[in-house]
């Protein structure tokens, strides 16, 4: 990319959930821009191969670590050894959450509200904000200390934006009170994510760190042909979105391109939460 407007040369930023579906198009966004991804995930080697296959493909030195961030140590301990590493870092991407595929296979069970367990909410919240907030604390912090600031993007949700349309995760054959649902902490979790980022947009907008939320809508992954029809007949362009389509959106948030970006919600969806 030779626009400066949207380069992020000499650019560190860091990733949570790097190694999943989004986390891997977010890294290469990063990476072929000229920035260096550094990849965060619960398992080292997934992350480490990612650094060395971006490395090798676009010159830049990504790095892959093992880090909870649920454990504020890990992160603690993992922002030193980046900034020993790489010398600073100028992004934050909060991507990693809980996503459960409730349009699967029907063969997982998914709680409804009246079951929902404490655990699973405790769960979910632990690492969509909690985690969120961890990082935002800990990598936030070493990016206000940037003489020149940087952006933090935090991955919401359309259903940051809207409420689940439980009618599409209906199972014919199955009474009312076994339907599988979208479960309340992802809206809670998404919607809490926009929360975080007019915080932090104002809170450090003095040292130029912006901060900006993503709100993706689904991703086409492989779910049923039925699921697929009935979820596009609700989304203005009439389909879910490819993998690597957010990578723009990504990479304008965090680059020179938003630079007077700040606190913004960014629906990404075809036009789904404008239905
Ligand atoms: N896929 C979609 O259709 C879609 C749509 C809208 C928003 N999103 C959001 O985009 C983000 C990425 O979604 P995805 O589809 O790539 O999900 P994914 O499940 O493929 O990836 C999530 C990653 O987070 C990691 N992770 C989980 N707990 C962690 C922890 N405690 N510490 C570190 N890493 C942890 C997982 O190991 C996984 O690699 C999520 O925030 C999701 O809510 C996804």
């Amino acid at each position: 990319m030779n626009d400066a407007l949207f380069s992020l040369k000499s650019q560190v930023v860091v990733i949570t959930g790097a190694a999943g579906l989004l986390g891997r198009q977010h890294a290469e966004a990063v990476a072929r821009a000229g920035g260096t991804p550094v990849l965060l995930d619960l398992h080292a080697q997934p992350v480490a191969q990612m650094a060395a296959d971006l490395a090798a493909q676009y010159g830049v030195p990504a790095s892959g670590w093992a880090v909870d961030i649920t454990q504020e140590a890990e992160i603690e301990a993992n922002c030193a050894a980046i900034l020993a590493r790489h010398g600073r870092i100028d992004g934050l991407v909060n991507n990693a959450a809980n996503n459960p595929k409730v349009e699967g296979d029907g063969s997982k069970k998914f709680s409804r509200l009246e079951n929902f367990p404490l655990e699973v909410w405790q769960a979910d919240v632990a690492v969509g904000l909690t985690g969120a907030f961890l990082c935002a604390k800990h990598y936030g912090t070493a990016i206000s200390r940037n003489p020149q600031g940087g952006s933090i993007v935090n991955i919401s949700s359309d259903l940051g934006l809207i409420a689940p349309d439980q009618r599409l995760y209906r199972k014919t054959g199955l009474p009312d009170d076994q339907q599988p649902v979208k479960p309340v902490t992802y809206s809670v979790v998404k919607t809490g994510l926009i929360g975080l980022t007019r915080y932090l947009a104002t809170y450090w907008a003095d040292r130029s760190v912006r901060c900006n939320a993503l709100c993706p809508g689904g991703v086409e992954n492989n779910q049923n042909p039925a699921f697929l029809q009935e979820v596009s007949s609700r989304i203005p362009m009439g389909r879910l979105a490819r993998p690597d389509e957010y990578q723009g959106t990504l990479l304008f948030l965090l680059s020179a391109a938003s630079s007077y970006v700040n606190g913004a919600v960014l629906a990404a969806d075809g036009g789904r939460s404008a239905w």
